[in-house]
């Protein structure tokens, strides 16, 4: 596995490849649920780049971009042992420069749901991808589920920019007793860990209603909002898969989107119906 620092370098030895390319973007702290995607693209493409890039843009001021977990030297070894090729990991000084032009997130779904918790997120997130996807230029890149508005908007930059790359969604990677797996859950304590089950609990709950055939929304909404009675709700919604409310559970049209605070930590989960 080669490790690249510089943007231009990587450019450089990509531009050659003449095989697929893969392409796993993270910020790093890599867990069971990148490893899914990683393992994905080693069997669909010839060869695989992951990038490790803590993006500070797509952080908000008093959010947790200085305590993100680095793990640098794991991380490494982890992308090795999974037979990666090149590990991108940029600075910050070598991926932006000032007074930048900037990819903005659209008006509205880029302003819902995590847009609305957490205005310009977005911004950030699809600058930094974008760049991302200019640099590696992938035939194939991954990304989670769990980040299902991140998907979609991504899959929206792919398309209204007309960039060739085909973006793959994977699905949620839980640990065993159903908590989606993310670089935050080293932030929980004991107790608190107990508390953001919950999330994916009402989530469990919310499926089991739909397959005794449940399919009003509110209902559901209503059944999640008392398993979720404690933890810190922000949203719990159900959407198609534009992004836009619903009122009744289509499957395989419908996702249940929930976000809450645990601690000093937001979580995030979905159900993909
Ligand atoms: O999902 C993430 O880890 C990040 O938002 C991404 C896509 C790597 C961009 O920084």
């Amino acid at each position: 596995m080669k490790v690249v620092k510089n943007p231009k370098e990587l450019m450089k030895i990509l531009r050659k490849e003449k095989r697929s390319i893969g392409f796993v973007p993270t910020m790093g702290a890599l867990h069971e649920g990148h490893l899914s995607l990683i393992r994905q693209s080693c069997k669909e493409n010839e060869i695989t780049v992951v990038s490790i890039f803590v993006n500070p843009t797509q952080f908000l001021p008093g959010e947790d971009f200085s305590r993100y977990p680095r793990k640098y030297e794991a991380d490494k070894k982890i992308c090795e042992l999974a037979g990666v090729d090149y590990l991108f990991m940029p600075s910050v000084e070598d991926i932006y420069q000032k007074d930048e032009v900037l990819v903005k997130a659209p008006k509205i779904k880029g302003y819902i749901l995590e847009g609305y918790n957490r205005p310009g997120h977005f911004d950030g997130v699809l600058q930094i991808v974008n760049k991302l996807l200019n640099i590696v230029k992938p035939t194939r890149a991954y990304f989670g589920k769990k980040d299902a508005q991140q998907l979609y908007l991504i899959e929206k930059m792919v398309e209204n920019f007309y960039m060739d790359v085909e973006i793959v969604p994977c699905d949620i990677v839980r640990e065993s007793d159903g908590l989606a797996m993310s670089s935050r859950n080293v932030y929980l304590s004991e107790e608190e860990r107990k508390r953001a089950l919950l999330l994916s609990k009402s989530l469990k709950r919310a499926g089991k209603l739909i397959m005794q055939g449940e399919k009003d929304v509110e209902k559901i909404r209503e059944e999640m909002f008392k398993v979720l009675e404690k933890v810190e709700i922000e949203y719990i919604e159900v959407v198609n898969k534009n992004l836009d409310k619903i009122k009744s559970v289509e499957k395989g049209n419908s996702i249940i989107l929930v976000a809450a605070k645990v601690g000093n930590t937001r979580f995030i989960d979905n159900l993909w119906i």
